[in-house]
């Protein structure tokens, strides 16, 4: 009996909380509270210091807590205001206005601190001042993402940790709920469905059940079409290198592609590309154990261009965009391919596989082939877990951004300042595309004699047309958290890719 009622009771994981919007606090329970520098308090903060006499700046007098931005406190709440406990976030100098990526990481450091302390999430309140609701809209959509938890495996309820629904205090409840609906809340559903993909165990999310797993996600959604290519159909297109990945594995590759034609009939769409690998041992050239375990996350790339395609369709975007999972699992096994095997892939080259662990470049080699000559694409962008090179270059801290196209750096910069996916460019020259010279074959999938990301740039470029405006993410480094961030809990996908994406279409081509 006990146990029926907790099933029933059990979050749907692919479900966002219910967000709520009031212009009221709360009188009982916890609440989280912004507080300027200086221990400032503003418009809610001051209403609750009126109605205790003020014993709340009373409190904050009593602590260290100084209001410096991202700074949390936790404090007895003044009996008078009826509530428990407060958890105090530093919102910094009032006299600096707060950006849309401040907000989401306040609300975000906010509410994960707050789960962790209270287990539950409070009421939001934060000040949100502007009328148009837009900083209460990206509060709701940090507080979403910092409290993700990919906790649908943990039977023990102690450690469940995902909640049912945010409530954010703002100054205009209609404004800002109008505002999230129409663009963070589509925003925050594609991230979740990205994140939620790109966590579960390659048992569960192989080439076929990402598949249907979107198809259900796109249902009723307008202007989206699917088409997906199986094993006879890639054989057809002669897609030998993606299907050669694939050949390994008793679950077998996938190529999906999802149209999005929210714009104009004439309007050349842009075309994401993303690497699908549902769990990478390297193949033959098997990878070492250690290195092993969360390999089910080499299909990030695809999650989050599908991912994308999903926000905007989400949101009405008027852009024709089309995303493109190459998906595969690169297992060893008696039909796998060898290293020193050639292939040829959908554009004509031949490939000779040098390593099969350099398996991600082989199905973008066909991928991005297919999105480049079926759609003329107005901008081709792929997203890729590569190398581990980048990681070791760039860290945590930025995807590494590749292209020919110098004119292409500038405006995906500012869209990773603006949303917090942050990418730096690193270099792809001549040099790159010599070292993938083979003497057997048009080119080899690795080039020991260049640094690694940049040798996995070029390989891709190799099937690309220098003209098609193309840039390449790597995103091996930032497609993974070891540590919680403002915007992501626990360890696992940050479902990278999204934002930065989102916003470099919404500025360029709507
Ligand atoms: N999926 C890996 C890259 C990777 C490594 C992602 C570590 C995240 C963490 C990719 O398929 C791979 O194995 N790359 C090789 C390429 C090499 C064999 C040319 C690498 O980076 O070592
Ligand atoms: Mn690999
Ligand atoms: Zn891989």
């Amino acid at each position: 009996m006990w146990l029926f009622t907790n099933l029933a009771a059990a979050t749907d994981h692919n479900t966002l909380p219910k967000v709520q919007f009031s212009d009221a606090l709360p009188t009982s329970g916890h609440l989280i509270l912004g507080v300027y520098a200086e221990g400032q308090l503003g418009p809610l903060g001051r209403q609750i210091d009126q109605q205790t006499n003020g014993a709340l700046q009373h409190a904050l007098t009593a602590t260290d807590f100084t209001g410096d931005k991202m700074q949390t406190q936790v404090i007895t709440a003044p009996m008078a205001s009826g509530l428990q406990q407060m958890l105090l976030i530093g919102l910094g100098s009032d006299a600096e206005p707060l950006s849309a990526r401040d907000w989401q990481e306040l609300a975000g450091q906010a509410a994960q601190t707050a789960v962790e302390a209270f287990k539950t999430l409070p009421p939001i309140a934060m000040d949100a001042n502007q009328a148009d609701g837009l900083s209460g809209a990206n509060q709701a959509l940090g507080a979403l993402l910092g409290s993700y938890y990919f906790d649908r495996y943990q039977t023990d309820p102690e450690k469940q940790k995902s909640q049912d629904a945010i409530n954010v205090v703002v100054a205009n409840p209609t404004a800002a709920q109008t505002a999230f609906d129409a663009e963070q809340k589509p925003l925050a559903q594609a991230i979740w469905l990205a994140r939620n993909l790109s966590n579960e165990p390659a048992n569960v999310i192989y080439p076929e059940s990402f598949v249907s797993q979107w198809r259900t996600h796109f249902k009723g959604m307008n202007d989206i079409k699917i088409k997906v290519y199986d094993e006879d159909d890639m054989r057809q297109q002669n897609m030998g290198a993606l299907y050669g990945v694939g050949q390994g594995s008793q679950r077998p590759p996938r190529l999906l592609v999802v149209e999005y034609m929210g714009g104009t009939k004439d309007q050349a769409p842009v075309v994401l590309v993303g690497k699908g690998i549902t769990f990478d041992t390297g193949g033959i050239s098997l990878k070492n154990p250690p290195n092993m375990w969360n390999m089910k996350f080499d299909m990030s790339g695809a999650a989050s261009v599908i991912g994308t395609i999903h926000a905007l369709a989400g949101r009405g975007a008027q852009v024709n965009a089309v995303g493109i999972a190459a998906l595969a699992e690169n297992m060893p096994g008696p039909n796998a391919q060898r290293p020193g095997d050639v292939v040829t892939s959908m554009s004509g080259k031949t490939i000779a596989i040098r390593s099969t662990d350099a398996e991600g470049r082989l199905v973008l080699a066909d991928a991005i082939h297919y999105g480049d000559v079926i759609y003329d694409p107005a901008v081709l962008i792929d997203l890729a877990t590569l190398t581990g090179s980048v990681g070791r270059a760039l860290g945590k801290d930025y995807a590494g951004l590749f292209t020919r196209h110098q004119e292409l750096v500038e405006p995906f910069i500012t869209a990773g300042l603006n949303t917090g996916e942050e990418v730096w460019q690193l270099p792809l020259n001549d040099n790159h595309f010599k070292a993938i010279e083979h003497e057997v074959a048009d080119v080899m999938n690795s080039g020991p004699d260049a640094p690694g990301a940049s040798a996995g740039a070029a390989f891709i470029g190799e099937f690309v047309r220098e003209s098609t405006p193309w840039v390449h993410f790597d995103i091996a480094g930032v497609a993974w958290n070891d540590k919680a961030t403002p915007t992501k809990s626990s360890p696992g996908s940050p479902g990278f890719g999204i934002r930065l994406l989102n916003e470099y279409i919404k500025t360029r081509f709507e």
